[in-house]
C-alpha cells in the first residue's frame, strides 16, 4: 500500500488504548530491522527521519529506503515523518519529498512564534495530505540544532490555545521524558529491592490535564527509549564505556499509551541494541571484514527490540489491518 499519513493510525490508536511506535531510521538495515518485525507483529509504524538522518543518509535514499520497506511489506501501514523539523523550508521540502507527516518543533521559540511558524506548516501541509506534529514544552538532551540545554514540562493551559490557533493534528508534550541514552542521573534514582536504579516517574498529572483539555487529541512523547540495561551491559562487555545509562522504565510508556499518548518515539534503543550486538560480534571475531557479517546480526537485534517494544510497549501488535 502507498505511504500514509497519521490521521486514521491515531484515531484508532486512541479509540483502542495503544501507541503507534516512531522509530528513526538512518540506513536500510534499521528500515528493514524495524519493517519486517512490523510485518510479522501486524503493526502500523512510523518511520521519522531526522535533520541529521537526511544530512547523512541523503533524502533521496532515505524515502526509496522506506518506499522499498513499503512494497516488501504491503500490509504494514506506514508513514514517513520528518523528526524534529526545524523551520519551514525543511518541514516544505519533506513535504514536497515523499514524507506523509511532518514535525514543526517550534519549542524553542515563544508561545507566539511557535504558534505562527507551526500553522504556517499546517496550512502548506495540509493542502497537500500531510500530517502534522507540533511541540509545547521542552525536553532535555536533544542532540541535533533544536536544542535546548534544560527540559521544561509542558504548562497544560496553554494547549488549546496552541492546538486551536494552529490546526496541528498531534501534540508532542514534556512530562520527563529526555533524548538520548541517559536521560537521568543515579541520584535523581531510588534502588528498588533487587538493586535496580529507578528513575523518577513520569508527570502523569500533567499528561492528564492536557488529555481533559484535548478530549481524542492525539498527544506524542519523544525521548521514549528505556535503554535496557542488557544492550548497556552488553556495551560495557565488549569494550565500550556507557556508564549509567538510564532510560525510561516501559511499564510507564505501557500506561502512557492507554490514555492520551498515541506516538511514542524511540531512537536510542534501536542504537544501543544495534551497538552492542556489532561489538559483540567484533570482538568474538576479530578476523572477520565482511559488513554483512556484523549488519545481519545487527539488523535482527532491531527486529527482536522492535518487535518487543510492539508487543509489550507500545500495545500496537495485531492492528496494522484494522487502523486504515
Ligand atoms: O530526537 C532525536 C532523534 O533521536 C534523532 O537524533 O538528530 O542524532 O538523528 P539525530
Ligand atoms: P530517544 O532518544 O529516547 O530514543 O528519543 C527519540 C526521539 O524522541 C526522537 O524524536
Ligand atoms: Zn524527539
Amino acid at each position: 500500500m502507498p505511504l500514509v499519513n497519521t490521521k486514521k493510525m491515531f484515531e484508532h490508536a486512541y479509540k483502542n488504548g495503544y501507541a503507534v511506535g516512531a522509530f528513526n531510521v538512518n540506513n536500510m538495515e534499521i528500515v528493514q530491522g524495524i519493517t519486517e518485525a512490523c510485518k510479522e507483529a501486524n503493526a502500523p509504524v512510523i518511520l521519522q527521519v531526522s535533520k541529521g538522518a537526511r544530512a547523512y543518509a541523503n533524502h533521496t535514499y532515505l524515502v526509496k529506503l522506506v518506499e522499498a520497506a513499503a512494497l516488501e511489506c504491503p500490509n504494514v501501514p506506514i508513514a514517513l515523518h520528518l523528526d524534529h523539523g526545524p523551520d519551514f523550508e525543511t518541514c516544505k521540502s519533506c513535504i514536497d519529498g515523499g514524507f506523509t507527516s511532518v514535525m514543526i518543533d517550534g519549542s524553542a521559540h515563544s508561545f507566539k512564534d511557535n504558534i505562527e511558524l507551526t500553522k504556517k506548516v499546517v496550512e502548506y501541509a495540509h493542502d497537500r495530505g500531510v500530517t502534522v506534529e507540533g511541540e509545547l514544552g521542552t525536553l532535555a538532551g536533544i542532540e541535533d540544532e533544536v536544542s535546548h540545554a534544560e527540559g521544561s514540562y509542558t504548562r497544560p493551559e496553554e494547549v488549546e490555545e496552541f492546538v486551536t490557533k494552529t490546526g496541528v493534528d498531534s501534540l508532542a508534550i514534556a512530562i520527563g521524558t529526555s533524548h538520548g541514552a541517559y536521560k537521568f542521573k543515579p541520584e535523581q534514582c531510588t534502588v528498588n529491592e533487587n538493586g535496580i536504579l529507578v528513575p523518577p516517574p513520569l508527570r502523569f498529572d500533567i499528561l492528564e490535564e492536557v488529555s481533559k483539555r484535548l478530549p481524542n487529541f492525539p498527544i506524542v512523547l519523544h525521548g521514549s527509549s528505556s535503554v535496557p540495561q542488557e544492550y548497556v551491559k552488553m556495551v560495557n562487555e565488549f569494550g565500550g564505556q556507557m556508564p549509567n545509562a538510564i532510560g525510561v522504565p516501559e511499564e510507564q510508556l505501557r500506561e502512557a499509551a492507554k490514555l492520551a499518548v498515541c506516538k511514542i518515539n524511540i531512537d536510542s534503543d534501536i542504537r544501543l541494541a544495534m551497538t552492542a550486538t556489532v561489538r559483540k560480534f567484533m570482538v568474538e571475531h576479530p578476523d572477520k571484514f565482511d559488513p554483512r557479517e556484523y549488519l545481519k546480526p545487527a539488523r535482527a537485534t532491531i527486529k527482536d527490540i522492535v518487535k518487543h517494544k510492539l508487543i509489550n510497549v507500545l500495545g500496537c501488535a495485531g492492528n496494522g489491518d484494522k487502523c486504515l
